[in-house]
């Protein structure tokens, strides 16, 4: 059976940057007519063009903070097929050192934003029998010193996930999340300043601890957002899939420690 999402709404978060892109991407190859959120409008507007040169379907571009009310107010649609909760910052820290500031920014984008624009859309997507895939983390599952409170907030975002996944099935609407491993992005250079030739050798480092010993790119988490969203998995919901060459069983992986001795 071909994918495809010809005449069908994609709503990613998270489209300018890493993951988010590669996911909008691949629904563009799919036919779908997307909305692309995120705050660098720029950034948003040179996706959209990639998308658009796919298919010829020019994208719509929202450029809001889902950390806050008004953003995700101003995200909401009234048509909806598929949610992609992709948008997410992380940190780095640890009780001993860690403040209120850090734990507000990460829950307020990671959990509180993903809840209020859910929320919203849930509506629209009874309406449609759409569902959702939310990006979570394997952050949320293996323990790792230094990814306080993210891996709380990805822990939070995979229970999320089961919860509405239970509750919207009698309505039709399918939830579920895909967990990924080491990933290429920008988010580690955002939280650590790293140039481009250090992120480079920090995610060579990685790639050692990574039982397939390989990273992952976008694209290797795209293809399971669509795959999930499709019809391909129609019957599954509440499913946590972890896209990471295994590194789900490397628990205590310390790749984020050794800046907090
Ligand atoms: N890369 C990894 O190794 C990895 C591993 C596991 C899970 N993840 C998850 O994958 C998702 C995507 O991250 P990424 O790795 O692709 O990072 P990224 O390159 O930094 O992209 C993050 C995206 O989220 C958007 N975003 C962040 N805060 C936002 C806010 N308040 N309002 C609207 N948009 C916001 C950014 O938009 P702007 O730049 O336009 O603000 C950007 O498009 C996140 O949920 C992350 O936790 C990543």
């Amino acid at each position: 059976m071909e994918t495809t999402f010809d005449n069908k709404v994609v709503l990613v978060t998270g489209a300018s940057s890493g993951i988010g892109e590669a996911i909008a991407l691949l629904f563009a190859k799919c036919g779908a007519k997307l909305s692309l959120v995120g705050r660098n409008e720029k950034n948003l507007q040179d996706v959209a063009a990639r998308c658009a040169a796919e298919k010829g379907i020019q994208p719509f571009v929202i450029v809001a903070d889902l950390s806050t009310d008004e953003g995700c107010e101003k995200t909401a649609k009234d048509t909806l097929d598929v949610l992609v909760n992709n948008a997410g910052i992380s940190a780095r820290t640890c009780i001993q050192v860690t403040d209120m500031k850090i734990f507000d920014d990460v829950f307020n984008t990671d959990v509180r934003g993903v809840y209020n624009l859910t929320r919203l859309l849930v509506p629209a997507l009874i309406e449609s029998k759409g569902n959702i895939v939310n990006i979570s983390s394997i952050s949320g599952t293996v323990v790792v010193v230094g990814s306080l409170p993210y891996g709380m907030a990805k822990a939070a975002l995979d229970h999320f996930t089961r919860l509405v996944a239970l509750e919207l099935a009698p309505k039709g609407v399918r939830v579920n999340a895909v967990s990924p491993g080491l990933t290429v992005s920008n988010i580690v250079k955002r939280i650590t300043g790293y140039t481009e030739e250090e992120y480079q050798n920090w995610l060579k480092k990685g790639e050692k601890t990574v039982p397939m010993g390989e990273v992952c790119v976008g694209e290797d988490i795209a293809k399971m957002v669509v795959h999930l969203a499709s019809d391909h998995s129609r019957l599954v919901t509440g499913a946590i899939v972890q896209v990471d060459g295994g590194l789900q069983f490397c628990g205590g992986l310390n790749i984020y420690s050794e800046q907090i001795k």
